[in-house]
């Protein structure tokens, strides 16, 4: 059988109705019927987990969380836990979205959140990525210190169900994804600092996802030529006809 490639649809803060993230998703999860090498998983704001939770579930169809608090209970207001999110059927976390770094999670939070999560029984998606590319090459150390940071303190026999996802920032809502070619370079790199981590063992098993400005357009070569396990889309992931034909031409690539 094919290797299972990954679709994460990180929805952020939209839409914002119910109705309308019901209709998402049960788009999604037709959709995810007919998918035979892909697995999408979906992660709407917390308050439409419910509406994206299904009885009947295709196996290539996942509920995820954009993030879970570095805390396991108590007073902390506003904060959800990594275990809440089980309860409610979610099987993989986001952790570390520059977004939230941008708001002022530390390595130190990002590596916090990832314990809570893997705590939890549930499969962190961890985002790592440089702000700019530098000629001089100043960007791998910073790349080699955020993941080394970021991972920190995590035992090696739960590390193996780490998922890493490659966005360099300035991909990011941009107006064009990465060069594939550059993709493959950098998800080497990245396998690499986990391996220098973990072991070589699980720097060649662990997953790693590109993620920043992808569609359906340009998710057949970056699969490809940029020999990733998946990725994580954001802005097409709650347009429902980019989203299905960036899953079909992710299926068949
Ligand atoms: P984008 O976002 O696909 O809209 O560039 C990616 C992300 O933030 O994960």
């Amino acid at each position: 059988m094919a290797t299972i490639k990954l679709v994460i649809g990180n929805w952020k803060m939209n839409p914002q109705t119910w109705d309308d993230a019901k209709r998402i998703s049960r788009k999604m999860r037709s959709f995810a019927r007919r998918l035979r090498t892909t697995s999408v998983v979906i992660c709407p704001p917390l308050p439409f987990l419910p509406a994206a939770r299904f009885k009947l579930q295709p196996e290539t169809f996942h509920l995820g969380a954009q993030s879970a608090s570095v805390d396991e209970s108590g007073a902390h207001t506003g904060e959800v836990t990594a275990r809440m999110l089980a309860s409610l059927d979610v099987e993989y976390v986001i952790a570390g979205h520059s977004e939230e770094r941008a708001a002022g999670d530390t390595d130190e939070m990002v590596s916090q959140r990832i314990a809570r999560i893997l705590e939890a029984g549930l499969v962190p998606v961890v985002c790592v990525g440089e702000m700019t590319r530098e000629e001089s090459g100043a960007h791998l150390e910073f790349l080699r210190r955020q993941i080394t940071a970021s991972l920190a303190g995590i035992p090696a026999d739960k590390a193996r169900r780490i998922i890493l996802a490659y966005e360099p920032i300035w991909a990011i809502g941009a107006k064009e994804a990465m060069k594939p070619e550059d993709i493959y370079e950098m998800s080497l790199f990245v396998k690499k600092a986990f391996a220098d981590l973990f072991g070589t063992e699980a720097g060649l098993k662990v997953r790693v996802l590109y993620g920043g400005s992808v569609h359906a357009k340009n998710a057949a070569d970056i699969m490809k030529i940029g020999k990733v396990d998946g990725l994580l889309v954001g802005r097409e992931s709650v347009n429902p006809p980019g989203f299905l034909d960036l899953l079909k031409a992710v299926d068949t690539a």
